[in-house]
């Protein structure tokens, strides 16, 4: 994954499109960011990655979204895609030999150093960085489980990355893609007005944000610090930073352990705030 700007694309996308329209195998937009969902249920997508930034870059064509409807590749006239689990036990597993099937046609349209991700409660626990070289590559085909996820050996034959969004069991993986494409997709130049707020924002030093303040100076009794409304831009700063690095030290030590290693300062020796 590299960190050079990439154009955006050859086809010109009107803005009159839905987002629905954006999403189909045949309007490929070549060299723009791709994200491909293998699902049960594809019309999750757009989902609220059609709505305000993400959905207004959609529309423009900054990036590009394939639903992969894991169903057409099931067997039968019902289309299976799922069985009992080996051994016994609750529920149902997705069957390898589908699964198989959905990724090499997925994978015939992306570009080979996009990874294959498989959202998982046991993958490794998504952050900022991973969305950051995500989005500083060509995209991700993206594998949303269901029911109690997919056969293992689909997973180790194509070396499949696991993802997880947190400690916690989602009843699928589409929610857990949405998240992932939206923190990413944010992170592509020019998805976001305006690009210095990434820059300020929480992990992006390694430290939470600083708390933000808006009118009216005084709500409730309670006013906006004093420093804010000085206009002096190094006091505002250090006090920002003193505030990033207090909230940081309070609710995150390992973040707080991260960063003062990353600063070269012995986080053992730590001096009070
Ligand atoms: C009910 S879960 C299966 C949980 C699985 N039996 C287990 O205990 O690890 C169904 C699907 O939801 C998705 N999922 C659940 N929790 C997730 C999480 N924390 N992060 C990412 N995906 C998750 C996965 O795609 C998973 O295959």
């Amino acid at each position: 994954m590299s960190d050079t700007a990439r154009s955006h694309g050859r086809k010109s996308i009107h803005a009159s499109l839905k987002p629905r329209d954006l999403m189909s195998e045949d309007s490929d937009l070549v060299g723009v960011w791709k994200a491909q969902v293998i699902t049960l249920l594809p019309e999750a997508f757009p989902g609220l990655l059609g709505q305000s930034l993400t959905g207004r870059a959609l529309k423009d064509g900054l990036w590009q979204l394939e639903p992969i409807d894991l169903r057409r590749f099931g067997e039968g006239r019902h289309r299976n895609v799922d069985d009992t689990p080996a051994g016994g036990g609750a529920g149902m597993v997705l069957r390898a030999d589908i699964m198989a099937a959905a990724i090499e046609d997925a994978r015939a349209r992306i570009a080979r150093q996009a990874p294959l991700i498989y959202l998982s409660p046991r993958g490794r626990r998504f952050d900022q960085n991973m969305a950051k070289a995500l989005a500083a590559g060509p995209g991700a085909t993206l594998i949303c489980g269901r029911f109690e996820g997919l056969d293992q050996r689909v997973i180790d034959a194509y070396d499949i990355l696991e993802v997880s969004l947190g400690d916690f069991v989602l009843t699928g993986g589409e929610i857990a893609a949405q998240a992932l494409i939206d923190a990413s997709v944010r992170l592509i130049p020019r998805v976001l007005g305006n690009q210095a707020s990434v820059e300020e924002e929480s992990f992006s030093h390694g430290l939470l944000e600083h708390p933000q303040y808006t009118k009216p100076a005084v709500w409730n009794g309670r006013a906006i610090p004093e420093v804010l409304l000085s206009g002096h831009h190094a006091k505002i700063t250090d006090w920002q930073r003193d505030q990033a690095e207090r909230l940081t030290k309070t609710r995150r030590p390992d973040l707080w352990r991260a960063y003062l290693i990353e600063q070269g300062r012995d986080p053992d020796e730590d001096r009070e705030l």
